[in-house]
């Protein structure tokens, strides 16, 4: 039961018309208090920016251990993720799962990268107008992850699909997340048979994780999981952050503008971008103790959501949250790749998959144009585009 001081709404945050239009909601919540009770979901969720960020950093009061998703069938398949573990056995496995995507691991993928867009770009821009989602924002993941999994070609027409159900799957138990889930079985299935066959490419980053095992740092049984840890968050994210640039720098093409003239603003650029769209709008974590917010108590054991979309739009720290501004000074504050112990491993690969588009893009396109309205796919997670038909007048 609701602690009597904490403030209680109705809201359905997984209605299509809420997921497709969330933000006077977020707004109402976050006006509501620092922490509200979702009377649908007996759940508590944090709305505002400074209290998400505080319990982002609280891996001790906030635990992902017994899932950050939101039904017990995925967060029980999600056991031994990196996302799904706490304390000392997280903090080995992140650095395990995170070699690979290391600073200096990524600037050797960089020509691979910029070849990749180079072409994508060559074929987009081959026609005057096309749909930037299918041709660049789910083309880029959809190329680079693949390869750097290394798994066999059968297999990566189905990935983004996986992907994609993965994020429904981890919804409450809506029709979607139950769509999601039969998908989900597939995926789980596959990953099992390449860990018990090692049908990777060598020196990807699925053979890795083998040779972690074959050196006896994480046991055999433990691949399955850290393989998911690179496909489950990498695909869909991406697209949604590179559809959400497409439809906004159409919207707004002042935008590209400025970007075109100052091009060093890219990474912020990226930054704000992912502030904006927030693809991923929200995990979970669980109480291990009655935790005190702003005068508030959220009792042990109890569920709550981190809500990242609401908190990246907060007007008590963000000014005019609501506009895309590639200049925004502090941009780079945003918690759309979470915060913390627990935060986001593939940034580093998302940025140099974004930044290689774009700055292609920049030398070629002197606007864009919209041609047509941005569709918003309906997932339980993901906030992303299924559609942004453009023109592009070529520089
Ligand atoms: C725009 C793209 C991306 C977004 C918005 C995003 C978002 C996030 C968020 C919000 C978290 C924190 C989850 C939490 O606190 O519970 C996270 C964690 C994680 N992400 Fe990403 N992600 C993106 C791309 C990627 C990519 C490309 C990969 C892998 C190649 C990846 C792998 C991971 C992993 C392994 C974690 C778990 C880290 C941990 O628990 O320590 N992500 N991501």
């Amino acid at each position: 039961m609701p602690n009597a001081t904490i403030p209680s709404s109705e809201v359905d945050l997984f209605e299509s018309e809420v997921i497709l239009d969330p933000w006077e909601t977020y707004r109402e919540l976050r006006d509501l208090g620092p922490v509200v009770h979702l009377s649908d979901l007996d759940m508590y969720v944090l709305p505002r920016y400074d209290d998400l960020r505080a319990a982002l950093l609280d891996d001790v009061n906030f635990i992902s251990s017994k899932g950050v998703h939101f039904n017990d069938l995925v967060n029980e398949a999600s056991r031994g993720t990196t996302l799904g573990s706490d304390g000392e056995a997280h903090r080995y496995l992140r650095g395990i799962v995170g070699r690979p995507l290391s600073p200096r691991a990524l600037q050797d993928m960089e020509p691979y990268v910029g070849g990749v867009s180079r072409s994508l770009v060559d074929v987009a821009l081959a026609g005057e107008t096309f749909d930037a989602v299918p041709l660049l924002a789910n083309a880029m993941p959809t190329t680079v992850v693949p390869d750097l999994l290394g798994w066999e070609e059968e297999v990566r027409p189905k990935l983004f699909g996986w992907a994609q159900a993965g994020f429904n799957a981890s919804g409450p138990t809506n029709e979607r997340c139950m769509a999601g889930m039969s998908k989900v079985g597939e995926m789980l299935e596959y990953v099992k048979t390449v860990a018990d066959e090692r049908r990777v490419a060598p020196g990807s980053l699925s053979a890795k994780v083998f040779e972690a095992a074959d050196r006896g740092e994480i046991r055999e049984d433990q691949c399955p999981a850290l393989m998911l840890d690179y496909l489950a968050p990498s695909l869909d994210t991406t697209a949604s952050a590179l559809g959400a640039a497409f439809m906004l720098f159409s919207t707004f093409p002042e935008q590209w503008q400025i970007l075109r003239e100052q091009p060093d603003l890219l990474p912020n650029a990226i930054n704000e971008v992912i502030r904006w769209q927030t693809p991923i709008r929200a995990f979970t974590r669980v109480t291990t103790a009655a935790v005190e917010i702003d005068g508030t108590t959220i009792p042990p054991e109890a569920r709550v959501m981190m809500l990242f979309a609401s908190a990246n739009r907060d007007e008590r720290f963000w000014e005019d949250p609501d506009a895309f501004d590639v200049r925004r000074e502090n941009a780079s504050r945003h918690v759309g790749f979470g915060y913390g112990p627990h935060g986001c491993l593939g940034q580093g690969l998302t940025r140099l998959e974004s930044r290689a588009l774009f700055e292609e893009l920049l030398g070629r396109v002197e606007r864009f144009e919209p041609v047509g309205e941005p569709q918003l796919a309906v997932n339980n997670v993901i906030r992303a585009y299924e559609s942004v038909p453009v023109k592009a007048v070529l520089a």
